[in-house]
């Protein structure tokens, strides 16, 4: 995810700067640079790849000056090069700028301002800020700013510094954290607070809307054209804490973090106004859609579970047949694709070695590819015909929790997409399911309000060996998904199950031994996962129940129940996992395990 940092002080600012940005590496870039103020003249450098290589390029040629700003880049808009890599320029060169988030009118922005003469140098998004911030400028770079934003739509961290006023830096936050760390005539900013505790340890956070002028003895802050007092806070945090925000492990922090990365995922994609999904980044037309003989989905572990989900949505929404497979299964199958077959590729990393030939069988065979990655740049991404990115930034825990979510979303725009190509879905419905689908986020924080009942949950069966998960219908996946978080952190023998088919095999394990974990939230399928309940009680089960409020059933029954919010049934499936998540991360830190990097697992599995 992309980091910033800024400086204004009496120390040579590209030093400062570079030092943050190396504290920021852990979040992952793919480009850096560093634009300081000196003698009233920028000076910029920008390197693609590693920090390593913007230092050789301040080596070979030194910028110093006591104000500066720089930037490392995860690429959203516009693929990993040096053009793409902030800061970003005005066409005057005096006005540059960093930037975090997305700006979802860029599009309609840069097509008004290159009419008006501005000349664009990047694919980037960020670059339009520059350059509305160049219209407006007259001679207050603070005012330009605000005049800028009050055009932008969309989720900002910002820092500008302007040639003509070196003793400034302004920065603005909405939707995008910023923090601003005081000193003694000197002043810090960035978006990640483990980038400046070298520095000083007073800091305030912004709020969503402020935005404010950072000279080196002072900093006003202003919302909607007021000027307000932020509160300063003392980090204790050492640095290890400070990269998981006070967390006590990555998972955890990524967990925490789906409400907004959700949000990040879906913005820009989904317009408020008119229930209208862009997916502009892909060429899959209503011509294709309607000669499609079926959607194969292919990925593995934990992006397999999302692929299962994902066939309910194309099936019931948009009416495609779907198969989903496993990538290491699927190479070796006598498939049957061909140029009428729309094949998925759904992968965190975008490494998977199985996933990657799968994708380059189906190439030879001249399927339509997709790609559903969160790392930009990376092999599948770079070799799918078509890409969609979640933007969950990067995912360091090895069990993947955000992406999870993140790949959801995707697969829900994309199935209401296709819906709405092929006129399967009617208005009414379609309204109703995007409305829900904004209110997804807030549903999320919710339900990551349960933490703490399941956490004592999680105490009464930490010592278990053994566990079973049920759901039916698209929240089998979630069953599978659930089973797939508890073994691979805490080396419990977990099994994911279609509750329907219990008494087909599996009823055979259940006694007062077994705790089973039922996904009973409101459904088509609520009767029956009642009577599985019944069926698994009788044997002498301990249940455990993920419940909506004001559940007349379930709850009488269960021995434990976690209370989630409701949600439209499509959605329930991106709501349920979250408990699975927490509970699998407490039973697992209760039995001492190392929960971000599992034993025999690794993030990217890029060996057949
Ligand atoms: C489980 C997990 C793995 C990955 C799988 C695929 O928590 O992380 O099961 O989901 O190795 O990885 P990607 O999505 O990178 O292809």
């Amino acid at each position: 995810m992309c980091g910033i940092v800024g400086y204004i002080g009496s120390k040579n600012s590209a030093e400062v700067i570079y030092n943050g940005l190396e504290k920021l590496e852990y979040r992952g870039y793919d480009s850096a640079g560093i634009a300081v103020i000196s003698d009233n003249i920028i000076q910029t450098r920008r390197s693609v790849g590693k920090l390593k290589n913007l230092k050789s390029n301040l080596d070979l040629n030194p910028i110093s000056g006591n104000i500066g700003i720089g930037h490392t880049r995860w690429a959203t808009h516009g693929k990993p090069s040096e053009e793409n890599a902030h800061p970003h320029t005005d066409c005057s060169g005096k006005i540059v700028v960093v930037h975090n988030g997305i700006i979802e009118n860029y599009v309609s922005i840069k097509k008004q301002l290159i009419s008006e003469g501005h000349k664009f140098k990047s694919e980037t998004d960020t670059e339009v800020v520059a350059h509305l911030i160049e219209k407006y400028y007259k001679n207050d770079i603070l005012k330009a700013v605000k005049s800028a934003l009050k055009e932008v739509r969309g989720a900002y961290a910002l820092a500008v510094i302007c040639a003509d006023e070196p003793d400034k830096v302004i920065v603005a936050r909405y939707d995008a954290p910023l923090v601003i760390a005081k000193g003694k005539n000197e002043n810090f900013i960035a978006s990640d607070v483990s980038a400046l505790l070298n520095y000083a340890r007073d800091v305030i956070f912004l709020e969503n809307g402020d935005i404010c002028e950072i000279k080196k003895d002072t900093i006003n802050i202003f919302n909607q054209d007021v000027e307000v007092k932020r509160e300063t806070q003392k980090i204790l945090w050492d640095a290890i804490q400070a990269e998981k925000c006070g967390y006590k492990h990555f998972m955890l922090k990524e967990i925490y973090e789906q409400a907004q990365t959700i949000q990040d995922t879906f913005r820009g994609r989904l317009s408020s106004e008119k229930n209208v999904i862009t997916l502009d980044d892909i060429n899959i037309t209503e011509e294709f859609l309607k000669e499609i003989s079926r959607i194969y989905i292919i990925a593995c572990g934990t992006s397999y579970h999302a692929g299962l989900t994902a066939k309910f949505l194309f099936e019931s929404l948009a009416s495609i047949p779907t198969e989903v497979d496993i990538a290491s299964e699927f190479r070796y199958r006598d498939y049957v694709i061909d140029s009428k077959s729309l094949v998925i590729f759904i992968s965190q990393s975008g490494e998977t070695a199985d996933t990657l030939a799968a994708l380059r069988i189906a190439k030879q065979k001249g399927s339509k590819t997709l790609a559903i990655c969160n790392v930009v740049g990376s092999s599948i991404s770079r070799e799918a015909d078509n890409i969609l990115y979640t933007h969950c930034g990067p995912e360091i825990g090895v069990a993947s929790t955000k992406a999870f979510t993140g790949q959801l979303t995707v697969l829900y725009l994309l199935a209401l997409d296709f819906a709405t190509k092929l006129n399967t879905i009617s208005k009414e419905k379609l309204d109703l399911l995007v409305k829900e689908l904004w209110d997804l986020p807030v549903k999320v924080t919710e339900c990551l309000k349960q933490s703490g009942r399941i956490e004592k949950i999680a105490k009464e069966f930490h010592l278990k060996n053994q566990f079973i998960y049920l759901a039916r219908n698209i929240n089998y996946p979630i069953a599978l998904e659930g089973a797939l978080k508890l073994k691979e952190i805490s080396y419990i023998y977990a099994e994911g199950y279609a509750a329907g088919e219990m008494k087909h095999g599996p009823i055979a394990l259940i006694d007062e031994t077994m705790p089973v974990m039922v996904i009973a939230t409101k459904s088509k399928v609520y009767e029956k996962v009642l009577s599985n309940i019944e069926e698994a009680k009788a044997r002498g089960a301990k249940i455990i129940a993920v419940i909506n409020a004001n559940d007349k059933e379930i709850s009488k029954k269960a021995d434990y129940q976690i209370v989630v919010p409701e949600v439209d049934e499509f959605f329930s499936p991106l709501i349920n996992v979250i408990p699975l998540q927490f509970f699998a991360y407490y039973v697992a830190t209760m039995r001492g395990c190392d929960v971000d990097q599992p034993r025999n697992l690794a993030k990217s599995v890029t060996v057949e």
